[in-house]
C-alpha cells in the first residue's frame, strides 16, 4: 500500500507538534517573537518534528543530492533557518561535507553546534539587510521550513540570490497554503520569484507540491538555478 493511500491515524503527540508549529507561526507573529518561540521551543523541537511527522529536511536532501550527482564532497552548501540542523544531517548522508548554516536563534543553532554539523555558523536572520557573507559564495542554497507568518521575508530572496555563485541553485521548502495565508507571501512571493526570473537572476528548475509534508499538511518545493 503506498503512504497515500494509509489513512494518517492521529495521536497525541501529533497534536502537541501541531500545537507548537501553531505558536511559532500564529497570525501577526513578528520576526523577533518567532525566533523566540523557536529558542522556548529548542529543547523539544527535534522530538516534535521528527521524520515521520515533517519530512522538509529528507526531501531538502533527496533534491539537492539529485541536482548534484557529482563532486558532492566539493560543494559549498548554507542552510538558511538551519534550525537544529535536520537539513544537514540529511545532506551529510549524501555525501556533501561543506556546510555552512545560518539561524537567528542560537538556542537553535547550539544544538546543531553540539552536533558539530557545520563548518561556519552565522547566528543572523535573512532580510533585506546584507550578510557578513561575499557574493558568490556557495554553489547551493538550501531552506527547509524558513518560509511562514514572521518567518522569512520575500526582501530576504534576492539576498539569497546574491550568496549563491552563478550556476548554483537554491532550493526553497515551505508548506504550501504559506503562499496564499500568509500576507507577507500572498500574491507576493511567486510573483516576486517570477520577476527574479524575468530580470535574469535566477531560473526555475522545478515546482513541485509534496503531499503529507508536515503530517498532512502539503508542502511545495522550489528550486532554481541562479543565473
Ligand atoms: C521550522 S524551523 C526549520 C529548521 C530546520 N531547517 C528544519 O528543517 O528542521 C524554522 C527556522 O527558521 C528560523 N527563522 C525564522 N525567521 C528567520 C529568518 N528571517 N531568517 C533565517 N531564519 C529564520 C527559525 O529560527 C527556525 O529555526
Amino acid at each position: 500500500m503506498s503512504e497515500k493511500t494509509i489513512p494518517h491515524v492521529w495521536d497525541e503527540e501529533d497534536f502537541e507538534a501541531i500545537r507548537e508549529a501553531h505558536c511559532v507561526h500564529r497570525k501577526g507573529i513578528t520576526i523577533s517573537q518567532a525566533v523566540e518561540q523557536y529558542s522556548t521551543w529548542s529543547r523539544k523541537y527535534e522530538k516534535d518534528l521528527c521524520p515521520g511527522r515533517y519530512k522538509g529536511p529528507m526531501i531538502a536532501g533527496k533534491v539537492v543530492a539529485d541536482y548534484f550527482e557529482d563532486d558532492r564532497e566539493k560543494k559549498k552548501i548554507i542552510d538558511i533557518a538551519a534550525g537544529t540542523g535536520f537539513v544537514a544531517e540529511h545532506l551529510k548522508t549524501h555525501g556533501f561535507v561543506h556546510i555552512d548554516a545560518l539561524e537567528p536563534s542560537s538556542k537553535m543553532l547550539l544544538r546543531a553546534k553540539e552536533k558539530g554539523l557545520y563548518e561556519d555558523y552565522y547566528t543572523e536572520y535573512l532580510c533585506e539587510v546584507q550578510l557578513p557573507i561575499p557574493n558568490d559564495t556557495y554553489d547551493c542554497a538550501v531552506s527547509s521550513g524558513g518560509m511562514g507568518e514572521g518567518h522569512i521575508p520575500c526582501s530576504g530572496i534576492p539576498e539569497m540570490i546574491r550568496i549563491v555563485k552563478p550556476g548554483g541553485i537554491i532550493c526553497i521548502i515551505m508548506r504550501e497554503v504559506f503562499l496564499r495565508d500568509v500576507d507577507e507571501y500572498k500574491d507576493r512571493l511567486e510573483p516576486l520569484m517570477d520577476s527574479l526570473e524575468k530580470e535574469g537572476k535566477w531560473r526555475q528548475v522545478s515546482r513541485v507540491i509534496i503531499p503529507n509534508y508536515f503530517i498532512v499538511m502539503s508542502g511545495i518545493v522550489f528550486l532554481y538555478r541562479v543565473i
